[in-house]
């Protein structure tokens, strides 16, 4: 399965190990940057990532800015784009199981590596419920 993975500066750290982890349990990473720790603005990363969620060309995805909502609420400006702001691994299941989320956002600035990746495991392994769930995802889209 490939995963797009987008940060800004403030989320450069842990997208890097993020990445690497994900390697190594055999995911393959779409990186759409951003490449360093230079302060860049977070719309020019979500968009591309959230753009190909919302036209089906990937499936899963993961952002990452210092607190998560900006790079959230871009996100989410797309068509068909759930992208849910977690920094609990309970709050990324729940968001797999009630909300179908298909994007991840994490605040790089306020998680531990070790948080970020159960997080991420935990969003990767979960699936959604459906049922009255689907009826209440199904009335997000404008
Ligand atoms: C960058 O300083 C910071 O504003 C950004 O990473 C993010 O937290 C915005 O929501």
């Amino acid at each position: 399965m490939i995963i797009g993975m987008a940060s800004d500066h403030a989320g450069f750290e842990l997208k890097e190990y993020i990445k690497k982890e994900l390697f190594s349990m055999g995911y393959d990473v779409k990186d759409y940057g951003t490449h360093s720790e230079e302060s860049v603005d977070y719309p020019d990363y979500a968009h591309p990532l959230a753009s190909d969620i919302s036209d089906g060309k990937l499936r899963i995805g993961i952002l990452i800015c210092g607190t998560g909502n900006g790079i959230s609420m871009t996100a989410n400006k797309h068509r068909n784009v759930r992208c849910a702001l977690c920094w609990e691994p309970e709050i990324a299941r729940l968001a797999r199981q009630h909300n179908d989320a298909n994007v991840l956002a994490m605040p790089g600035r306020f998680i531990s590596k070790e948080k970020a990746l159960e997080s991420v495991k935990v969003f990767l392994d979960t699936d959604f419920e459906g049922g009255r769930h689907q009826r209440r995802v199904d009335k997000i889209n404008l």
